[in-house]
């Protein structure tokens, strides 16, 4: 049973600020690792939060003039409103605030009173409040004030004097050592478990684990005139979230069937806390430690790390409303490796998208999905036997599953991406080899066992991919008539291997393109772009005189489709929304202001010119892809078409 279970933590959100690319980045990544491990079979517990006690947060609530249980209320709806839009799908939301947690942070504490692992000494030393932590450093040193700067965040740090309660870390120097010694993969990746092996072989300092000057806490067990360490207090949420402390039947038995976490997952800056106080904490209080630690870099803007404290975030909703949110998690995914920090860019995010997404996959399920309904197969039927090209691809769907499954069982998830998007190119490749829009006018049932290949390699693909884009994968096995649902016991990667590729497809048209390309856009100013919607580039055109060159006529892309659906615009009397199949090219959604001219069934089915070179507009909500060509005489539309029929995607020259 301990097998079939996982049960992963991203970071507790310091709720001073609302969350930006970098946190969302966390996130995404603990999802990712929680719906790969549901979709391995394994019943899952995935937990994040907000930690909501400390200076900071007292500070940032005594700006606002708020009390801070006030302010930190009122910063919950904007992490779970990104967590939603992006499909963070959480097992449990903790707070530091719950009472629950609360609770066991106390029992936790009384517990290392009891083994005698804390003692009460003054103190006086460096504190940074950003980061809620002590500095190593020579408090007489300091002169004409001038405070050093914190080793992590290079802001000033403060003195602080106080009587405190501390924790006997330093008894725990050699048991950490020989447990990391015993566990060679508790934090990946290596260099950074090098450093914790460092820092704890130079010797480890007793810890002070309670605060007299901070109010805003847990009160400390025995001694309310101080409160719990934020640090204690924000660690202990990965046991109190799975029961910790309940002092209940229930908690117990959720407790000891969750506990220990198979990983948690967090950025460079807080390994230390993670790899050291929290082990020792644990192993004072007799409990069993994490199974693996999985930190990742930093999501930098330029060459400096994105936080809000540096003015230089990108908003998750705002970039959620530009480029779709499974987009952005794509990106994240696919373009960072977690050992090294990655500088992103609106730029490169729409080329990456646009390349990836809207070209490779998205149109290699529109065009599949046209090719097949234009030929009147809605129904794909299963082949009794594979001939050469299909066992082929097989194959290679069966490498991908391999590689995919072992990547992912390493968090490699940039290099699984990879191997999913390899397989998707030998799908396009082989619809390109074997021509189905040609093999279809002399032979039906060929046409129909090339489609029947690629359908079954798009459901290995969907379903290998939905860890990271669950929605849009949905989409594509709900178009090609399957599902993706995960079962505890069941391992899907299993069931991929094992499918035989005789399986019938029934088939649904997508309802709007499942990537919509994105337009090019110019970053704002970083400071704005906290605030601000991501500016569209302008097309500009200067027009000199009404004469154009053969080079202006050239620039214009125009091609022949075939107009498989029109339907009105919703709330538009004017505009009519068209499906268009290119071919090569893939379907197109259109919009068009001709509804008081013509008809739909005057346009559905007919094949027309329109421009295909024009950036993408949103019209009424609804993306428009390009524009029709015609004449209208006030009264009436005839729409320019070729007097023989061409190949859908054919130029106009
Ligand atoms: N509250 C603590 C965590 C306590 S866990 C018991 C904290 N909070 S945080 O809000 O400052 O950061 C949360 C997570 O977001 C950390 O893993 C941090 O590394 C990550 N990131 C914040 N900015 C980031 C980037 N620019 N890039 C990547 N991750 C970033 O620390």
């Amino acid at each position: 049973m301990a097998k079939n279970k996982f049960y992963c933590t991203a970071p507790i959100y310091y709720v001073n600020a609302a969350p930006h690319l970098g946190t969302l980045y966390t996130t995404v990544i603990a999802d990712v690792a929680a719906r790969w491990n549901a979709l391995r079979g394994k019943e899952v517990f995935f937990l994040t939060g907000t930690d909501e006690h400390g200076q900071k947060i007292a500070e940032k609530a005594a700006q606002l003039g708020k009390n801070p249980r006030e302010f930190v209320d009122s910063m919950i709806p904007p992490f779970k409103a990104a967590w939603e839009l992006y499909g963070i799908e959480y097992s449990k939301f903790i707070r530091t605030t719950d009472a629950e947690h609360e609770k066991a942070v106390v029992e936790l504490i009384e517990t290392l009173i009891a083994s005698d692992d804390v003692y009460k000494s003054s103190y006086q030393g460096f504190y940074c409040v950003p980061d809620e932590t002590f500095v190593v450093g020579d408090v007489d040193s300091v002169k004409d004030g001038q405070m050093p700067l914190c080793p992590s965040c290079q802001r000033p740090v403060q003195i602080v004097e106080e009587e405190n309660y501390f924790f006997r870390l330093s008894a725990y120097t050699d048991k950490l050592l020989e447990f990391y010694a015993k566990n060679p993969n508790f934090i990946q990746p290596k260099e950074k478990f090098n450093e914790v092996i460092e820092f704890v072989k130079s010797g480890l300092k007793d810890l002070s684990i309670s605060r007299k000057t901070v109010s805003w806490g847990i009160p400390f067990p025995g001694d309310p005139a101080h409160t719990v360490y934020v640090w204690g207090d924000a660690l202990t949420n990965y046991i109190s979230a799975v029961g910790f402390g309940s002092g209940n039947a229930s908690g117990d038995a959720s407790f000891a069937k969750w506990w220990p976490a198979d990983v948690h997952i967090m950025g460079k800056d807080i390994v230390r806390f993670h790899a050291v106080y929290w082990p020792a904490f644990l192993m004072a209080a007799n409990l069993p430690l994490p199974k693996k630690l999985l930190v990742h870099s930093y999501i930098l803007v330029g060459d400096t790390k994105m936080s809000k404290s540096r003015g230089n975030v990108l908003d998750p909703v705002v970039l959620a409303d530009t480029y779709g949110a499974e987009a952005i998690r794509y990106f994240l995914m696919r373009y960072t490796s977690f050992a090294q920090d990655a500088s992103v860019s609106l730029e490169q995010m729409t080329t990456v998208i646009n390349a990836d997404l809207s070209n490779s996959f998205g149109n290699l399920v529109n065009r599949v999905l046209v090719l097949a309904q234009a030929n009147g197969l809605d129904v794909v039927p299963g082949l009794p036997v594979l001939e050469e090209d299909g066992v082929v691809l097989r194959e290679r769907a069966l490498e991908c599953i391999m590689s995919v499954c072992d990547e992912m069982g390493h968090y490699n998830y940039h290099l699984a991406l990879g191997a999913v998007w390899k397989f998707v190119n030998e799908m396009n490749a082989y619809l390109h080899t074997q021509q189905p829009w040609k093999v279809v006018k002399e032979d039906k049932q060929r046409f129909a066992a090339i489609i029947s290949m690629v359908c079954h390699g798009l459901k290995v693909a969907a379903t290998l991919l939905w860890p990271v884009m669950p929605e849009k994968m949905l989409k594509v096995a709900t178009a090609l008539g399957c599902e993706v649902k995960c079962e505890v016991g069941k391992d899907l990667t299993e069931s991929l291997r094992k499918m035989t590729w005789n399986k019938t497809f029934t088939l649904q048209q997508l309802s709007a393109p499942l990537f919509p390309r994105i337009e090019p856009i110019v970053a704002p100013a970083p400071d704005a772009a906290a605030t601000q919607e991501p500016v569209k580039k302008e097309a500009v055109v200067e027009q000199k005189s009404t004469e154009i060159t053969i080079d202006d006529v050239v620039k214009v892309e125009i091609l022949i489709g075939t107009i498989l659906e029109v339907e009105p615009l919703a709330g538009s009397d004017k505009l009519l929304k068209l499906k268009v199949d290119f071919g090569d090219r893939g379907v197109r959604q259109i919009l068009s202001g001709v509804a008081q001219y013509t008809t739909c069934d005057a346009l559905r089915g007919i094949q027309a010119a329109f421009v295909c070179n024009l950036p993408e507009r949103k019209m009424r909500g609804e993306i428009s892809q390009g524009m029709i060509l015609g004449a209208d005489d006030g009264k009436s539309f005839a729409p320019l078409s070729v007097d023989k029929k061409m190949p859908n995607g054919s130029r106009v020259r």
